[in-house]
């Protein structure tokens, strides 16, 4: 039975308590964890289409800070296009535009990050803390969602690490299955646990601006540190030639 992304997405977020969730993401340093947020049929739909994209996983491995896989938006547009018709569904960017407070925009159509599928599928695969640093003029949110969560592979989070009247507390997530969190980049420290021997992680992520512009140099930067961290040269530097249009 074919989907209707926007509908879908409409009837789960109103059943969601814009108040709350906007009041608990201030308090907690521009983060919010929404469990069964994706409803059955898009996750169902997602995870069908997320089996098209195991052919073209890129695996990287930098000592002491990561080992994993990842897909880039330019392999999801042509093998698993659901993907970037969710992150493109206008009531699910209002509804996070909403908690965060501010118009998120889509990404540039050049930017290999705007979606994509992080895959933890070998024993040790993980992330060290880091932020999800923006190099745009405006501040980056990541989201990502739960497909297929492993006990061992916790999102573990600090929160008002940049603030200094305000003690960091630090807490952990497996990200089950459908379940989203929100975060501005340049805030949360984060990182991913290692994945143990017979288990398999799957996460989408997707990448919203309050500001898509970018200085060239910066440009430079970030496709360097996705080339090398994420989706490989081939991908990122060839990948957009020709990248469907962003509306
Ligand atoms: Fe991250």
């Amino acid at each position: 039975m074919a989907i209707n992304l926007d509908s879908d997405v409409h009837r789960r977020v109103a059943v969601l308590d814009l108040t709350h969730l906007k009041r608990d993401f201030i308090a907690q340093d521009e983060f919010i964890s929404i469990p069964d947020f994706l409803p059955p049929s898009i996750l169902n739909e997602v995870l069908t289409a997320s089996e098209n994209t195991t052919e073209l996983i890129h695996r990287n491995y930098i000592p002491r800070h990561k080992k994993g896989g990842s897909v880039s938006r330019y392999d999801i547009d042509c093998a698993a296009p659901v993907i970037a018709g969710l992150y493109r569904t206008p009531t699910l960017r209002h509804f996070l535009g909403g908690i965060c407070g501010r118009e998120l925009n889509l990404c540039p159509p050049n930017d290999p990050h705007t979606y994509a599928l992080y895959y933890y599928t070998e024993p040790g695969d993980h992330i060290g803390y880091h932020y999800d640093t923006s190099y745009y003029q405006g501040a980056r949110y990541t989201v990502l969602i739960g497909l297929l969560s492993a006990p061992s592979c916790q999102l573990e989070y600090q929160l008002h690490t940049k603030n200094s009247a305000h003690a960091i507390t630090q807490a952990s997530i497996e990200l089950a299955p459908g379940q989203l969190v929100l975060f501005n980049g340049d805030k949360l420290y984060h990182r991913i646990s290692p994945l143990a021997e017979n288990e398999r992680r799957v996460a989408l992520t997707f990448e919203y601006l309050t500001n898509t512009r970018m200085h060239p140099f910066l440009h430079f930067v970030s496709n360097m540190k996705d080339s090398i961290a994420y989706f490989g040269f081939r991908q990122v530097f060839s990948g957009a030639k020709n990248p469907p249009a962003d509306t």
